[in-house]
């Protein structure tokens, strides 16, 4: 959720934090603090509001261009203990001013530590959980009679349950700082003129592409000519920096207005990018997965977990592997998977789905998974990330840096690989007819041009919003492979637009929900599933027969969408298995033009952050 860097080096601390934390502000942006030292002294500004407060602020009171500062964290926020505020804003300091905090995660023994310190003596200035971080490190260097960061670090993560990414910097050590990880992403990035910590590799890349990835329990200090990584115990690791080779552009807005509209221009190649390398004359390779098909014909069970737009992919993977392959399907959100005792054994696979690799909830449920036996594949965007490392096989998406909150390219290329697995497994199972295996490849093949024609048509769904964007509420109905896209039509509008949203199987609405359709209310209704069209337009029926306006989304030739609904989006020909990974971006065009329309901020939705590394 939060964001967090540190910095230590020959460079210029404050503006080099302040430029990262702007890299970082899609994980969390309700408020924004930085801790350096200057001279002997450790200094914290901090401001409740987007990252340029505190920005406007370290520049109108001169601190920005004085320079001469060479240590330093930052941070910025997505409140879980205390609501945004200056105090609970980090860095967190400890008493007596020496030590300062800047933390991502949850501390989940925190009541009680918080309990121990006051008896202690220590006083608490926030509602945070961090703040007993800065005071459990301060009591840890205290005791000893030579004060040692690294080892109060050291003690201090013996003692909290949780999650965190740590950066601690302490007035007495000007020459270096410590990080320390556990279920929270953090990288190092190794610079020629100094040394870094981020919670996210795009805010390292202006600085430099050598970048180690801290495991679980590992603690760093970070000097300027150095980094030394430890266990838990203290123990020294060594590890080789991977090379990063994306391109910096990629994570930067390229001309665009907001991120969400160049990530959903960037569909065409994500998508190409996630299937070309894995077709070889017309066959599905996934080199992969070594699965076999004894260990696919034995498998009592497939497991889908994942969380938010990930889960509605899963939602279209489910079809997908039923169809295909005959295996029964249990989807999940992973938060519900944890805790539901599923039945789960080593003859299921379970498959985990998240764009940043890294959100807990799923995280979690895929350890669950494993426990009981399941071999797990990741399906994950970033490399390197905690789902990726952990899974038992990780088949990478390749749709670049995604920064928008909101989650476009993404879903389509979790989609792409939710067509390549069931099709490969297929293959294995000798379920599919070859001419069948040769038309859905070359489905597949084709979803990159298409995607490139609906992007050509985006006025007509930016007219369309432009009539729209004052609606209270707006209903998403669909059937089969259209539901599942319906559920993520509809997460998209509300998440970035604030309008109410529902969506619903079409046969589902008449059972209570329809009641709230009335004299003008907008059902967006998918139609791509030729099989289900009759049954779909006697539900659009229903909704127009109260009042509603209805805009059609509809691949295929037939006229007779066309005489029921109001106005229509017409998606190039496709098969209807793969309609969803078409038809899913008039549905983001939709609820970006929406969002921009009513003045909302596209790329940093209200009460959101990109990476929920809380549960
Ligand atoms: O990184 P993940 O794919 O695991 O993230 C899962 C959800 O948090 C994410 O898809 C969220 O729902 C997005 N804001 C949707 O746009």
């Amino acid at each position: 959720m939060c964001g967090i860097v540190g910095y230590i080096g020959k460079g210029e601390t404050l503006p080099i934090l302040i430029d990262s934390l702007g890299k970082l502000e899609y994980r969390g942006y309700d408020s924004a603090g930085v801790a350096f030292i200057d001279g002997d002294e450790l200094t914290v500004v901090k401001r409740k509001g987007r990252l340029s407060v505190l920005a406007d602020e370290l520049t109108a009171s001169g601190r920005m261009a004085r320079g001469g500062v060479h240590v330093g964290v930052g941070h910025t926020r997505w409140a879980t203990h205390g609501a945004p505020s200056d105090e609970n804003s980090h860095p967190h300091l400890s008493n007596s001013g020496r030590i300062a905090v800047v933390h991502n995660g949850i501390i989940e023994n925190f009541s009680e530590l918080r309990a121990y310190l006051i008896s202690l003596g220590y006083v608490f200035r926030s509602d945070t959980d961090t703040e007993v971080i800065s005071h459990l490190v301060e009591h840890h260097y205290t005791g000893r009679e030579k004060g040692n960061l690294l080892q109060s670090v050291l003690e201090t993560i013996q003692e909290i349950e949780g999650t965190y990414a740590l950066g601690v910097v302490c007035s007495d050590s000007p020459d270096l700082f410590v990080a320390a990880r556990k279920d929270s992403p953090l990288v190092i990035g190794l610079g020629s003129d100094g040394n870094f910590i981020a919670s996210d590799i795009p805010a390292l890349l202006q600085h430099t592409r050598e970048v180690i990835i801290m495991e679980d329990r590992e603690v760093a200090e970070i000097r300027s000519n150095g980094v030394r990584l430890f266990d838990a115990l203290g123990h020294g690791i060594q590890r080789q920096p991977i090379h990063i080779d994306w391109d910096v552009d990629a994570a930067e807005k390229g001309g665009y207005e907001h991120f969400m509209i160049k990530e959903i221009h960037e569909e065409p190649k994500a998508v190409r990018d996630t299937i070309s390398p894995r077709i070889r004359d017309g066959r599905i390779v996934l080199p992969e997965l070594p699965w076999t098909r004894e260990q696919l014909e034995a498998c009592d069970m497939i497991h889908i977990i994942a969380c938010g737009t990930a889960y509605h992919a899963g939602m279209v993977g489910k079809y997908l592997f039923e169809h295909l392959c005959r295996i029964p399907v249990s989807v999940d959100v992973a938060s519900e998977f944890r805790y539901r005792d599923p039945i789960v054994t080593d003859r299921s696979i379970a498959i985990i789905i998240s764009q940043s690799g890294e959100t807990l909830d799923t995280l979690v449920a895929m350890r669950v998974a494993r426990e009981k036996g399941a071999t797990c594949i990741g399906i994950v965007n970033v490399v390197g990330s905690s789902i990726a490392r952990e899974a038992d096989h990780v088949v990478y998406t390749h749709a670049g840096p995604e920064i928008a909150v909101a989650s476009t390219k993404a879903y389509n290329t979790q989609l792409a690989a939710l067509y390549l697995l069931p099709l490969h497994a297929a293959e294995c199972m000798g379920r599919l007819p070859e001419d069948r295996d040769r038309q859905c490849v070359d489905a597949l093949l084709s979803i990159p041009g298409k995607l490139d024609s609906v992007l050509l048509e985006k006025e007509s769904i930016q007219r369309f919003a432009s009539l729209h964007f004052n609606a209270k509420s707006i209903f998403f109905i669909g059937r089969g492979l259209d539901y599942a896209l319906s559920m993520e039509a509809s997460l998209k509008l509300k998440e970035i637009s604030y309008i109410h949203s529902e969506a619903y199987p079409g046969g589902e609405l008449k059972h209570g929900t329809i009641a709230l359709i009335e004299e003008g209310t907008l059902v967006v209704c998918p139609m791509t599933q030729p099989a289900l069209l009759d049954k779909m337009l006697g539900n659009v029926r229903e909704v127009k027969a109260r009042g509603a306006t209805v805009l059609g989304l509809v691949s295929g030739t037939s006229n007779r969408p066309q005489e029921v609904c109001d106005a229509l989006f017409q998606l190039p020909e496709v098969d209807a298995m793969f309609a969803p990974i078409l038809a899913v971006t008039p549905a983001q065009l939709f609820a970006y033009y929406i969002a921009v329309y009513k003045g909302c901020d596209v790329d940093k939705p209200r009460n959101l952050a990109k990476s929920v590394t809380v549960e």
